[in-house]
């Protein structure tokens, strides 16, 4: 196989990126993601593990069917049930892939698989030859590779690429490694496995020491010519490794890395917010490239040296990455064709008139309240219309909340529960508490609340906030977003959504429970 030209970025946020406790996407927000990777330019969109359940089954082919420009790429274990069900779910796509796995490591064949090392490379062997039987595009990991004996890994990878994988993923599963280990790891099975040169050696790195992007780096600099990464370094426990910054570190330092990715980094920002508003997990202020801090100066002598000459302390523009698109985009005035128009450049669209219609109720109503609506603002009104047509034992009708100095503050919310309305009051030690206390007066949920968070979704005291709630019940975990301009409205809407969420949604596989 020809090295490629480029440095390829495989794309995990909806697979490895949704495994992340409260996370959990539906089918029309994992295409609108997928559509924003499209226009990013990723080489490879992990839309998911398509035997995990009936719904990410849908949602891998929805993207398959709609995402022309990227390789739509399913997730299987070794099995022949999960390789044949990836192959069904993928085939609508202009290029599909299906990427295998079994685990490699000691600790993982002898406790987790309970499998000898000969039984692994068997399996191994079988399951790529299943997906090759399927696609000729397929990627094999040795699942656990940053804790696997190097001599193994040499042996069954020799043997997954003479079965037919055109892709090797070594990932680094549990976060362990070390940048220079990690690298030298790397360099070793290109210069030992005899038949490394047909296949793209890719890496695939979590942050539990906050590492996957140095090991991915150091990866690339041994010859890995595929990345395996994340938008906001989204994914299980500490995540994986961030694509941004991947991109943006291969590209800021081309004058080390003699090869580029095909990212259009101008639309990192605008994705970046996207899967933040949908998964309900905000991006922390001082996060590289994408934090709302990642190019401002506080200091006066930062300030005066940017000002007399940008690179004293700048080393990319903030446009490059996107920051420009924060722009006012429509207002007041604006007209429903404008909003269409503005909706399309987002990649938002409705699947009906009726949705688009009370949208647009809800952007004049945004409207008169702020005055300035930003692309982050018809972010948010889409997420919250797209939600209210697709889910719901609970809706919020009204609310009204009493907060006085002095006083206990109350709250009274009108609620329907499978299409009823119903008023309840509580009390609470603010207005948030006493209007989740009264929602829970209803549903009585026996949820554990285990996050509450707000945000600002642009700047002002004008701003939309955006609330995350994250609930828990019998160890299913889920997180409501809620955006308003009256912060209490956002909260009382993102632990409705929490709620629906909770009580939906059937039973899922995680792929790394083994069923070998
Ligand atoms: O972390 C991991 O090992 C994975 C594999 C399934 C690639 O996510
Ligand atoms: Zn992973």
């Amino acid at each position: 196989m020809a090295a490629p030209d480029h440095l390829v970025i495989f794309d995990t946020t909806l697979r490895d990126g949704e495994q992340s406790p409260g996370a959990t996407m539906n089918k029309n927000e994992k295409l609108r993601i997928a559509k924003a990777l499209e226009k990013l330019r990723v080489d490879v969109i992990e839309a998911g593990f398509a035997i995990a359940s009936q719904g990410d089954f849908e949602a891998v082919k929805a993207i398959a069917e709609t995402i022309k420009e990227s390789t739509i790429c399913s997730l299987a274990r070794a099995l022949d049930k999960d390789i044949d069900r990836a192959a069904e779910a993928i085939r609508p796509a202009a290029q599909g892939r299906i990427h295998t796995f079994i685990a490699t490591s000691p600790i993982h064949m002898q406790h987790k698989l309970q499998m000898k090392p000969d039984e692994v490379v068997e399996q191994a062997v079988r399951a790529v030859k299943r997906a090759r039987s399927h696609v000729d595009d397929v990627e094999f990991s040795c699942e656990d590779a940053g804790r696997s004996e190097l001599d193994f890994l040499c042996r069954i990878i020799e043997a997954a690429i003479d079965a037919g994988a055109t892709t090797i993923n070594i990932p680094d599963t549990v976060g362990y490694a070390i940048p220079e280990e990690f690298g030298e790891t790397i360099r070793q099975l290109l210069n030992r496995i005899p038949n490394a040169d047909k296949a793209i050696f890719s890496v695939h790195c979590h942050n539990d020491l906050g590492l996957a992007v140095a090991n991915s780096i150091a990866a690339v600099t041994n010859g890995a010519r595929q990345v395996e990464c994340t938008i906001n370094g989204l994914g299980e426990r500490a995540g994986n490794a961030s694509l941004e910054e991947i991109v943006m570190a291969v590209r800021t330092r081309k004058d080390l890395f003699n090869i580029d990715t095909r990212v259009n980094a101008e639309h990192i920002v605008p994705a970046s917010r996207l899967v933040s508003t949908i998964t309900g997990f905000p991006v922390q202020p001082n996060k590289a490239i994408v934090g709302a801090n990642a190019f401002a100066h506080e200091s006066g002598i930062h300030q005066d040296g940017v000002l007399k000459h940008r690179e004293t302390y700048e080393i990319m523009r903030a446009q490059d990455v996107g920051w420009h698109t924060n722009s006012l985009v429509l207002g007041k005035h604006s007209g429903r064709n404008a909003f269409r128009t503005r909706l399309q450049e987002l990649g938002i669209q409705f699947e009906t008139e009726t949705e688009l219609n009370e949208a647009f109720t809800r952007f004049k109503a945004l409207a008169d309240l702020k005055h300035e609506i930003f692309d982050e603002d018809l972010q948010a009104i889409a997420s919250d219309t797209k939600q209210k047509e697709e889910i719901g034992r609970y809706g919020l009708v009204c609310m009204k909340v009493a907060s006085e100095t002095g006083v206990v503050p109350k709250a009274t919310l009108t609620l329907t529960v499978d299409g009823t309305e119903h008023t309840v009051t509580s009390e609470g030690s603010g207005p948030v508490d006493a209007a989740f206390k009264a929602i829970e007066s209803l549903v009585d949920s026996g949820c554990n609340l285990q996050l509450y968070s707000v945000n600002n979704i642009t700047s002002g005291t004008d701003a939309q906030g955006e609330v995350t709630v994250r609930l828990e019940r019998g160890g299913r975990i889920v997180n409501g977003v809620g955006a308003d301009t009256d912060i209490i409205i956002a909260s009382a809407k993102a632990y409705i959504e929490a709620l629906n969420l909770v009580t939906s949604g059937g039973i899922r596989q995680h792929p790394q429970v083994a069923d070998v």
